[in-house]
C-alpha cells in the first residue's frame, strides 16, 4: 500500500511516522560501502536484531528512535508493557558489547568483511552454472548463492555444511544464504566458501530453470480475520479434504519462513501442493500444528 510512498512524502507531508524493519541493517551507515542509517535518511524508528549482522546474544534486539513523530514516553511504556519483567542481564550486556564494538571498531571490522565477501564471491562466480547475488541487490556484506545453474539442491548443500560444522543461515533447494558478519575471520569465510565449491561439485546434476517459491507467488484468499479465525471453532481434518476450507492455522516453510497459510486464509489446491512439494525437498514446515501435514486445521 505505501510501495510508492517515498520516506519523505510520509514523513513531511502526510506527517506519518514511518518505522523501519530493519533485523538484517544494524550495521548500515558503519561503512561507506553499505546502505546509510536509517535514522540519518528519514526513519523515526527502526528495530534491529542485535544478534544477526552484530555478535550479541541470541535474542539481542534493539529499538531506536527519533522524537519528532514518535512520542517517546508512549513508545517506552508499549515496550513496558510487551517487554519480559525478568530480562537477561547477559544479553543486555552482549548488546551492549556489540553496540559499542560497532561504535569504535565497526568501520574497520566493516572494511574486512566487505573486501572478504567480495573474495568469496569471485570464487564461487567462477564455479561453472553457479550464480552469486551482486550488490546492489544485495548489501555487500551479504553472500547469496542461487543454485539452479549447477543442478545441486541446496538442502543437500546444507547437510554437508552442517556436517562439516558450518551451519547456514538459510537453504532451500535454489539458494543459500550463509550468515557472514564482522565477528567472522577472512580465514573462516574463505573455508566457508570452499567447503560450498566442493559440495557443489558433489551434488551438480543437470541445469534447472530458477522458479520462485510458491510463497512468493501463491495469491492468498483471505476469508475472515486472523484473529476471528485464530478464535473460532475449528477442526482437524485430513489435509486433502481441508481444501476449500478456512486455515485456522499458520503454516510455513522455513526458509524462507514466509506462510503459505495464515489464519483466516482459503486452503488452495495450489497452496497445499506447494506446501507438500517443500515438505518433500526436505524443507522444514514451520508453526503447523501437524508438521508431518497429514492434516490441517481448519474453521468448522
Ligand atoms: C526480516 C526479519 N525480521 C525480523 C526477524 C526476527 O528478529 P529477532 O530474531 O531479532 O526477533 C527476522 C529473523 O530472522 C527476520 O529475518
Amino acid at each position: 500500500m505505501f510501495g510508492r510512498i517515498t520516506a519523505d512524502r510520509l514523513t513531511k507531508v502526510l506527517g506519518k511516522p514511518l518505522i523501519v524493519e530493519a533485523a538484517w541493517a544494524a550495521h548500515f551507515g558503519f561503512h561507506p560501502a553499505l546502505p546509510p542509517h536509517p535514522l540519518t535518511v528519514g526513519a523515526d524508528g527502526m528495530v534491529t536484531s542485535a544478534h544477526k549482522m552484530l555478535p550479541a546474544y541470541s535474542q539481542g534486539a534493539l529499538i531506536l528512535a527519533r522524537t519528532e513523530r514518535l512520542d517517546v514516553s508512549r513508545l517506552e511504556a508499549a515496550f513496558e508493557a510487551t517487554n519480559t519483567t525478568s530480562p537477561a542481564g547477559s544479553i543486555l550486556a552482549s548488546i551492549d558489547a556489540a553496540r559499542a564494538l560497532l561504535e569504535t571498531s565497526g568501520h574497520d571490522l566493516l572494511d574486512d568483511l566487505v573486501n572478504t565477501v567480495t573474495t568469496a564471491r569471485e570464487i564461487l562466480a567462477t564455479v561453472p552454472g553457479l550464480r552469486v547475488l551482486e550488490p546492489p541487490l544485495v548489501d555487500p556484506t551479504r553472500l547469496v548463492v542461487v543454485l539452479p545453474g549447477t543442478g545441486a539442491d541446496g538442502i543437500g548443500i546444507e547437510q554437508d555444511l552442517i556436517d562439516q560444522g558450518m551451519p547456514i543461515e538459510m537453504a532451500d533447494r535454489d539458494y543459500l544464504a550463509p550468515i557472514v558478519t564482522m565477528a567472522d575471520s577472512r580465514d573462516d569465510v574463505l573455508a566457508l566458501t570452499d567447503a560450498i565449491v566442493r559440495s557443489v561439485e558433489r551434488h551438480r546434476a543437470r541445469p534447472r530453470p530458477v522458479s520462485p517459491a510458491a510463497q512468493w507467488t501463491l495469491e492468498p484468499e483471505s476469508v475472515m480475520s486472523p484473529r476471528e479465525a485464530y478464535f473460532a471453532p475449528h477442526h482437524r481434518r485430513p489435509a486433502q479434504s481441508a481444501i476449500g476450507r478456512i486455515s485456522a492455522e499458520l503454516v510455513a516453510p522455513y526458509p524462507p519462513g514466509i506462510p503459505v497459510l495464515a489464519p483466516g486464509e482459503r486452503i488452495t489446491a495450489d497452496a497445499l501442493a506447494s506446501l507438500l512439494d517443500a515438505r518433500a525437498a526436505g524443507v522444514r514446515i514451520a508453526y503447523a500444528s501437524d508438521p508431518s501435514l497429514a492434516t490441517l486445521l481448519v474453521v468448522e
